[in-house]
């Protein structure tokens, strides 16, 4: 067997840990889901506000922030990363209260993040 056998084996081994990874990385980015829903779609969902606001509070403040350079809406995001999600989550901002451990522990944020960037471009 040659060197450039043996490198294509190696590769396809790196190739098919790879796909064996993504059943757990669907589950968590599911599970995150789910999370995101219960914690952070009554401010950040689609949906209309209080007192006719046309937006929910998330996405009101978002798109302000940003005017319409990125969506207002988190989950339609690509230009997320796990950091990112999980300092303001953990910290808070304005009227976005910051979450304990005891709500939402390290493993779930981190499958909120994994939602969150699942479509980021990196
Ligand atoms: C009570 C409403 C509320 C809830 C609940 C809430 N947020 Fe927020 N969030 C906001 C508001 C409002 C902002 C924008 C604050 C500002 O910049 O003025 C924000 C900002 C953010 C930002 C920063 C986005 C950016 O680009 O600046 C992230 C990330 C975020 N929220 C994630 C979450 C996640 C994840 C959850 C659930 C665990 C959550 N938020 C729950 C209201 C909320």
């Amino acid at each position: 067997m040659n060197m450039r056998v043996l490198a294509l084996f190696a590769l396809m081994g790196i190739a098919t840990s790879g796909f064996a990874a993504a059943p757990g990385k669907a589950q968590q980015i599911a599970e995150g889901e789910k999370l995101y829903k219960y914690w952070c779609a009554t401010c950040h969902g689609p949906g209309i506000g209080q007192n006719g606001a046309p937006y929910l509070p998330g996405e009101t403040a978002l798109r302000a922030k940003y005017k319409g350079a990125v969506p207002g809406l988190l989950h339609e995001r690509t230009d997320l990363t796990p950091e990112f999600v999980k300092l303001f989550v953990r910290q808070g901002i304005s009227v976005m209260p910051f979450f304990r451990k005891t709500e939402i522990d390290d493993q779930q944020l981190d499958a909120i993040a994994a939602y969150l960037t699942r479509n980021s471009k990196k």
